[in-house]
């Protein structure tokens, strides 16, 4: 199947890796195994269908919140998916990290920086990894950035100094139902399409991908302006 439409930038908020362990009776921890499953096959995905880069919400600013042994097991399964170098490797994937680096465990940060250093010459797919991040805190550390360097402040400067060089979201995806951006990329997703599926993240398959672009094809994306053929 081919779309004539491809997000060039998707970000997953990769949510209900709780309730779908909750729903099967199994531990929290459970789902996110079940979660980080699921991971390679959506970049395959990705990759098959033409999307270029990948955003994806592994921790955020305010999951600090939830209880010390989740936050450690997470932190277990991130850094035991980063070790996994050469899949990258023979993959092309391109392995980028937003987010504050304080407060993350020294041998996570280890396998990030490892990471990016691996994969920095890898082109056929950007996949960034949004750890301890925080939208509004990336604007903060760019702005805080530009104020030290006695820059201009303007939209230009600011995407220049957010984590990452990133093209503009073209579509956010959010599973398990919930309809909010809970502080993701807020200034990369001012123009992007949103989708909101009820699928669970552990079941967000094939099937639920193609439903995902069948619908951002059959939006109108205009930024602003009005139809050609209203002009
Ligand atoms: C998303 O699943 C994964 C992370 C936030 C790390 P949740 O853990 O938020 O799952 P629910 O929302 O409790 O079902
Ligand atoms: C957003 O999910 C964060 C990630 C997916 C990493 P949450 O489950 O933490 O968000 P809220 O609490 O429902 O807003
Ligand atoms: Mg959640």
């Amino acid at each position: 199947m081919q779309f004539a439409n491809v997000p060039r930038h998707i970000g997953f908020i990769m949510d209900g890796n709780g309730r779908w362990a909750k729903l099967k009776g199994q531990p929290r921890a459970k789902g996110h195994i079940a979660g980080l499953n699921r991971v390679d096959d959506v970049l395959q995905l990705c990759q098959k269908y033409g999307v270029q880069y990948v955003s994806l919400f592994v921790f955020s600013t305010e999951n600090w919140s939830r209880p010390q042994s989740e936050i450690d097991h997470l932190f277990d399964l991130a850094r035991s998916y980063l070790k996994k170098s050469k899949s990258f490797l023979k993959r092309d994937i391109k392995v980028l990290v937003s987010g504050k680096k304080e407060r993350l465990p020294q041998d996570l940060v280890y396998e990030i920086e490892k990471i990016q250093q691996q994969t920095k010459d890898c082109k056929s797919l950007v996949l960034n990894l949004c750890i301890n991040y925080g939208g509004r805190d990336e604007i903060v550390h760019a702005v805080t950035k530009i104020l030290l360097l006695g820059k201009q402040i303007d939209e230009k400067t600011i995407s220049a100094y957010l984590y990452n060089q990133l093209p503009d979201l073209d579509l956010v995806v959010r599973t398990s139902g919930e309809m909010r951006l809970s502080n993701f990329m807020l200034f990369q997703a001012a123009y992007a399409e949103l989708y909101f599926t009820q699928v669970m993240w552990p079941d967000f398959d094939e099937k639920e991908f193609v439903c995902m672009l069948e619908s951002y094809n059959k939006r109108e994306r205009k930024f602003g302006d009005i139809k050609i053929n209203e002009k």
